[in-house]
């Protein structure tokens, strides 16, 4: 399994531009799978949930998905992408997981970081995971991080990889990404953007820093902060089935969830 990331800087309110980069520059890229950020067509600082509607898509409707299913199609790779999704009078920070045959899920981001719950609705999927190429992926989104629940829910449903679409502006997120990928013995895939939304109202600098951990915690690579970066390495899927921490000791089966409430 081949998995890997796209760290860069998308332009605000230019989703066109900003999907034709991600075709160019994915479109001889050998992998089975490939996180973006989130919100990467749009770009991230909004003034205000009307921005939001100008600039959301259904993306059963959009163009944008369009072309990235067709490039699914032509690399024969699944893609997860942030997405701003329009759903009837309803607005999220999605996740959507798209394959050669087209949309295969959508997350919307349960935990809103600073002002993302005026402009958004909060999200009402469950976390899930899905199949691909025979290895089970879950999407969680940017400041989803934070609570730990999140990673341990897609764990506890079966994640081998979990993929985890961000614009990151604290410090923090990939240190912590270690953890959550060692608490749960899953790989992780932080996609997160660089650059700087620069808006009349405000501006904000996002960390770039995009990694992948293993499942014992192990950074595999960490990209720079301020560079685009496509990164993609090979992992054994199976070294996230063995949830074993010494020979007494298992990661999952060892929970007290009695305890927990
Ligand atoms: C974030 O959730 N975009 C920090």
């Amino acid at each position: 399994m081949r998995i890997g990331f796209y760290q860069f800087r998308p332009l605000f309110g230019k989703p066109d531009h900003n999907c034709r980069k991600v075709v160019d520059r994915l479109k001889s890229v050998r992998a089975d799978l490939i996180v973006l950020p989130e919100l990467c067509l749009t770009g991230y600082l909004f003034k205000d949930r009307t921005e939001v509607k100008a600039l959301a898509e259904d993306p059963r409707r959009s163009a944008s998905v369009q072309s990235l299913v067709a490039l699914c199609r032509r690399r024969g790779f699944h893609l997860v992408t942030g997405f701003t999704e329009k759903a009837r009078d309803k607005y999220f920070n999605s996740a959507l997981l798209l394959g050669p045959r087209g949309i295969r899920r959508t997350y919307r981001k349960l935990h809103f970081f600073m002002e993302e719950n005026s402009w958004f609705d909060p999200g009402d999927k469950e976390l899930a995971v899905d199949r691909v190429n025979g290895v089970r992926i879950g999407m969680m989104i940017c400041f989803d991080w934070v609570f730990p629940e999140v990673a341990r829910t897609l764990a506890l449903a079966g994640a081998d990889v979990i993929c985890h679409p961000s614009d990151l502006v604290l410090g923090h997120c990939q240190q912590a990404m270690l953890t959550r990928s060692l608490e749960n013995g899953v790989f992780s895939v932080t996609a997160n953007r660089f650059g700087t939304d620069r808006r009349p109202h405000g501006e904000v600098r996002f960390t770039g820093r995009s990694q992948i951990v293993g499942p014992r915690g192990e950074l595999l690579f960490r990209a720079p902060s301020q560079r685009e970066v496509v990164h993609v390495l090979k992992i054994d899927p199976a070294r996230a089935r063995d949830k074993a921490i010494t020979p007494h000791n298992q990661l999952l089966k060892d929970r007290r969830p009695e305890f927990y409430t």
